[in-house]
């Protein structure tokens, strides 16, 4: 299997890489800070500006009054002002943008605005906002076969409700942009987005200029996680209107405690199901009702909201589905894309109906996942057909090779030798669907140069955010051109050499960005072994490249890579190419939600060991051991960094990381002493990822699956490993799925009589 070190690890592990707020300024260069919502939902009565512009070191204050173009930032409903005008709908809402010489001056400023706000009532939880009739768009329903019919014949039929909370980013890097003036009123973002284009649009339409105009760029992102596919937008667009005003660079990098209050983050889910089960526990039937707080605009709710039904059954296949999502509209930060999308609530919520049926009927909880899990041609609710299905055989093949049975025994073991520690062992089996689920986003492009001393450029629409994408690009341009990698450099994402692009999201980053490039070296690939095979006297079809040298008939020639560049510059053959790919085969029908709408799916099984400490109600995850669907990886370290991170923030979101709001909308946990985030010490203390032996598929890359979120969705399985050692302990315990299951909740339930 094929490794290399991610390109940048050199340059990270000397504090050399680039990142926003480490580029050169232009000494004229002003900063940035939003003034923002004080309340969360009102009218705002008057907002006094004077003391705070006259502020020394005060260029200028901006707000909606200031925009040339839109005052709108909405992607898929436009129902999102940049500057609130009249009303605000969340704590956090940018209000206006302060400009001043320093960031010491401009935070002065900002405490020197007098707001006036008549409130309103707030809203902060999706139910809340069902029973007013609060929603940001219709509801969307899938359907297969006839639950209600399908129930009358159960054997077992079970109702219940969840609640999966957000989740903060917590990239490493916060949200920031640097903006320059060009010539005749162009502008240049930098920008710290997984979706340059979108920042270029949307700063073209509040502008009110063409997108030629702005130009974006984006180094890379110091850890993205979803939470710059659409939210690192608003304040690249603010500076830009200020840099279109001022004709100065502007540059603003929100603190840490700005950044938490006025982003959204994953989005919390009650939801309620239904589920029915044969005699020999078969699913039969299972409906959900799932609603998704999405704060005060829509963002990418509904896209979001789309992919939880498509992971509503998650790898069980069920013949009768009715699974239905409200986007409830409540006065939270607009709430966002984050890793899995969606699709970790949705199998939360069946993974808990499992739960309880086990429970209710009295056998393991993995009886019932086992007997259900998808096999080739069973249906998706959306009616794709599974097929190349990994379910079973990643399951029993964890089982087989981690000794499951041993395992097990183990955790019995030890809870019957012990009064104050229990053992918890869960399986948890993961399927998730590769492409945007809006089928139109799945293209991309790659413009490859040779330049003439046969070192190569490779430009893509990939932002590289720490998941390794440019190392992989770099692989499939090195691979394809028979060349070694210090031939070959990653560009920055910029917009004019690579426009129109998707954002780097849906794991699919790679193999739509990798096809182009791989696309592209073909092309140039095909005229550069025209002009070998004339300095060869050989036929092309005989002609490779191989390790910076022609080859002939399998066989090392004497010409090098770089004397065929040089001939091919003599004899006028380009030596650059672009090149576009969109996933072939992919649709979806929305009048009927149905469809095919992903290229594959991801499968994978993970059996996760957790110690509860029944004293204190605190725990600890033994081991996660997983056997993974890669396909054939075209880097193993890369794709099991990416197992162990994904894992590694399932796990936080399933325990301990508690978003707090208040009744009046204000986020309570807005520091990281209040909000806590998996460390070295809450990791697991092993993680084993296995490969699973499989051909791979051809839509992905090199027959390397996509592999940036399914993982993250192994740590649902903490979740019920904890309950099953709370069970342990504590008979009289009544499971309850609602996560986070921190200290706290286990205490309770170790404790609940
Ligand atoms: N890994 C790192 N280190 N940093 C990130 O921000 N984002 C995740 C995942 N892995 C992320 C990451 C998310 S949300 C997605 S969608 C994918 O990477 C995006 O990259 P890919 O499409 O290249 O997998
Ligand atoms: N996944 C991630 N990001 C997205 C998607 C998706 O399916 N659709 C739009 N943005
Ligand atoms: Mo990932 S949530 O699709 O950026």
């Amino acid at each position: 299997m094929k490794t290399m070190k991610n390109i940048d690890s050199f340059t990270h592990v000397r504090g050399e890489s680039l990142f926003v707020d480490d580029l050169m300024i232009r000494k004229d260069a002003l900063i940035g800070l939003c003034f923002d919502s004080p309340k969360a939902h009102g009218k705002i009565k008057s907002v006094d500006y004077s003391v705070a512009e006259s502020l020394e070191g005060v260029e200028r204050i901006f707000t909606y009054k200031d925009v040339l173009g839109e005052n709108q930032i909405g992607g898929i409903i436009p129902d999102e002002p940049l500057w609130a005008q009249n009303e605000v709908h969340f704590w956090g809402q940018p209000i206006a943008f302060i400009v001043a010489k320093t960031e010491a001056i401009a935070k002065k400023a900002r405490a020197l605005i007098k707001i006036e706000i008549e409130e309103l009532p707030v809203i902060t939880t999706a139910i809340e906002a069902k029973q007013k009739g609060s929603f940001i768009n219709a509801p969307r329903i899938f359907n297969l076969g006839n639950t209600q019919k399908s129930f009358e014949e159960c054997e077992y039929v079970f109702e219940g409700e969840t609640f999966s909370n957000g989740q903060e980013h917590l990239y490493l890097e916060t949200q920031g942009c640097y903006v320059e003036p060009l010539e005749n009123g162009n502008i240049k973002i930098t920008s710290s987005t997984q979706g340059p284009t979108q920042v270029q649009k949307t700063a073209a339409k509040v502008l009110g200029v063409p997108m030629h105009k702005i130009e974006v760029d984006v180094i890379r992102l110091g850890g993205g996680f979803g939470g710059k596919e659409d939210q690192a937008t608003p304040w690249a667009v603010m500076a830009a209107v200020a840099v279109q005003h001022l004709k100065k660079p502007v540059k603003y990098m929100l603190n840490r405690h700005d950044d938490l209050r006025m982003t959204g983050k994953r989005h919390p889910y009650s939801s309620f199901f239904k589920i029915g089960l044969s005699k020999d526990l078969k699913i039969k039937a299972f409906e959900a009702e799932f609603l998704q707080n999405a704060g005060a605009a829509a963002d990418l709710s509904p896209a979001v909201a789309e992919r939880t039904l498509f992971h509503a059954t998650n790898s069980y296949f069920v013949p009768n589905v009715n699974v239905s999502v409200y986007s409830c509209k409540t006065n939270l930060p607009p709430n966002t894309a984050f890793r899995g999308f969606g699709g970790p609530q949705g199998m939360f919520v069946i993974e808990s109906a499992i739960a309880m049926a086990a429970e209710k009927i009295g056998v393991d909880r993995r009886k019932i996942q086992e007997v259900n899990l998808l096999k080739e041609n069973d249906e998706f609710s959306y009616g794709q057909i599974a097929n190349e299905v990994q379910a079973e055989r990643s399951w029993f093949t964890a089982k087989d090779k981690f000794e499951f049975e041993q395992l097990e025994k183990e955790v019995q073991r030890f809870n019957n030798e012990n009064q104050l520690f229990k053992k918890g062992i869960s399986l948890m089996p993961i399927a998730f669907g590769i492409s945007f689920t809006n089928t139109p986003m799945n293209h991309a492009r790659a413009l490859v140069h040779i330049y003439q001393d046969g070192s190569v450029g490779v430009s893509t629409g990939a932002v590289e955010m720490g998941q390794s994408v440019n190392t992989k690009m770099l692989q499939v341009a090195q691979d394809v051109l028979g060349i070694s990698a210090a031939k070959v450099k990653l560009e920055t994402t910029n917009t004019t050499r690579v426009a129109n692009t998707s954002p780097s999201a849906a794991s699919s980053t790679a193999d739509l960005n990798g096809k182009a490039v791989e696309m592209a070296c073909n092309l140039l690939l095909d005229r550069l072994k025209i002009v070998a095979s004339k300095m060869l006297s050989s036929d092309e079809k005989n002609i490779n490249f191989k390790d910076n040298c022609v080859f002939i008939d399998g066989k090392k020639s004497d010409v090098t890579w770089n004397a065929v560049i040089a001939q091919a510059m003599l004899e006028r053959v380009s030596l650059s190419e672009n090149a576009h790919y969109a996933t072939p085969e992919i649709h979806f029908d929305k009048s009927k939600e149905k469809g095919h709408p992903f290229a594959y799916h991801v499968y994978g099984t993970a059996i996760t060991t957790v110690t509860v400490d029944c004293l204190r109600g605190i725990y600890e995850v033994d081991s996660v051991k997983i056997v993974h669907d890669f396909g054939k990886t075209m880097n193993l370290g890369i794709d099991i960094g990416q197992v162990e991170g994904a894992l590694a923030q399932g796990i936080g979101w399933m325990t301990m990381e508690e978003i707090a709001y208040g009744k009046d909308g204000r986020l309570l946990s807005n520091a990281l002493s209040t909000y806590k985030v998996p460390d070295i010490f809450s990791a697991p203390k092993t993680i084993e990822t296995i490969p699973l032996e499989t051909e791979g598929n051809e839509l992905a890359i090199q027959k390397s699956k996509a592999v940036g979120e399914p993982p993250l969705m192994y740590g649902i399985g903490t979740y019920f490993a904890i309950q099953q050692a709370v069970k342990a302990y504590n008979k009289n315990y009544k499971p309850k799925y609602h996560s986070p299951f921190t200290p706290e909740k286990v205490l309770m339930a170790l404790y609940e009589k």
